[in-house]
């Protein structure tokens, strides 16, 4: 079968790795990359040694790119996902879809109309450990699953000109958390109760954010969850999802990044991963393969516009319920 040309638009932090990681994926290939900034640009041209456009529109119109991946600020998300809808190519679009619901919708309802593939970078449904414990929960072997507790803590606090255009941390970290909890508890979230704080990140509270949150979840059905989110992991980047089935209890993590360590004088010491990209390395090289096997054979999206709709929908009740210090009812 003929190899799926693709394009890559935004060359930082995600979109140079996703890129990198096309390649790596079995019947894909590179072919253009577009970033405005000539620096990332050029860096691209370089390393991947494919087109590049300063301009992503031109990069739609060129005929050999036929999918693409959108790896740009989330702000920019709704106009660049609007323009690769209007030229028909199937999407991989970073979290969050977008910043609201209501562009999540329009976003929704032109993929359905077109009967067109889009595919939410929510990494983690791709990792290996989340995986595993996802199928003994769908093969029953756990019993019905209750009880979630899920924690993601980054390595330190942001840059501060990240944090006005991050979203917040209940919308930037726990969008991830909510959609792992939605995916491996099986049933949707009813009503979330939020609370946080700054512990350690001073200069967030001018920028009306916090470094710690907390997010308590009430499922369908009656399932109950708590989420933890934190900039302050001195230095490694920590995940962990745990959760109780009536019969088996299943526990994703991972303490020690390389296999290897080093014991004497009374201590045991190992590596832990210092970021999200080294964590979850082989989770973005899997959604990108999931994302171009489907293309190719005409699969549907295993995270799709939904998937994302109600990622900002369930961040943006975190966020109100943080501010209103009450419980917030999700409306389906
Ligand atoms: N899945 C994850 O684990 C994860 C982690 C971090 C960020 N993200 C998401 O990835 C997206 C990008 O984040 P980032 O951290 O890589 O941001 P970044 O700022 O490092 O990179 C964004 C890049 O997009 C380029 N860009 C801006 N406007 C553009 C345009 N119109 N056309 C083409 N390129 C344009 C910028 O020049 C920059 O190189 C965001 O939506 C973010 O939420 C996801």
């Amino acid at each position: 079968m003929k190899k799926l040309n693709i394009g890559v638009i935004g060359l930082g932090r995600l979109g140079y790795q996703h890129a990198e990681n096309v390649n790596k994926c079995i019947g894909a290939n590179l072919v253009a990359v577009s970033d405005p900034f000539p620096a990332s640009l050029e860096r691209g041209i370089n390393d991947f040694g494919v087109k590049g456009y300063a301009d992503y529109k031109e990069m739609l119109a060129d005929e050999e790119v036929e999918a693409v991946v959108v790896a740009t600020p989330t702000q920019t998300h709704f106009d660049v996902l609007q323009d690769v809808i209007a030229a028909g190519k199937p999407i991989f679009c970073e979290k969050p879809l977008t910043f609201t619901v209501e562009e999540c919708e329009i976003i929704m309802k032109e993929v359905e109309e077109k009967n067109l593939y889009l595919q939410v970078g929510f990494m983690r449904r791709f990792d290996p450990g989340h995986v595993a414990a996802k199928k003994m929960i769908d093969e029953g072997k756990c019993g019905k699953p209750i009880y979630l507790h899920d924690c993601q803590r980054d390595p330190n606090g942001p840059p501060p000109a990240y944090v006005p255009q991050s979203g917040g941390l209940f919308v930037d970290m726990a969008i991830h958390d909510l959609d792992v909890a939605r995916w491996i508890m099986g049933r949707e979230i009813t009503e979330v109760y939020a609370t946080g704080a700054v512990l350690k990140h001073e200069f967030l509270k001018e920028l009306n954010d916090v470094d710690d949150g907390q997010i308590l979840l009430r499922f369908e059905d009656g399932g109950m969850g708590l989420i933890e989110i934190s900039r302050n992991a001195n230095d490694v980047y920590d995940v962990r999802t745990e959760v109780i089935g009536l019969e088996k209890s299943v526990f994703v993590g991972q303490d020690q990044m390389t296999p290897f360590k080093v014991v004497g004088g009374q201590e045991i010491t190992y590596d832990m991963s210092n970021w999200v990209l080294g964590r979850f390395k082989d989770a973005y090289v899997n959604e990108l393969q999931a994302f171009v096997t489907n293309v190719r054979e005409g699969n549907p999206s295993p995270v799709n516009a939904y998937d994302g709709l109600m990622g900002i929908k369930l961040a943006l009740a975190a966020t109100k319920s943080f501010r209103e210090d009450k419980w917030i009812k999700i409306e389906y």
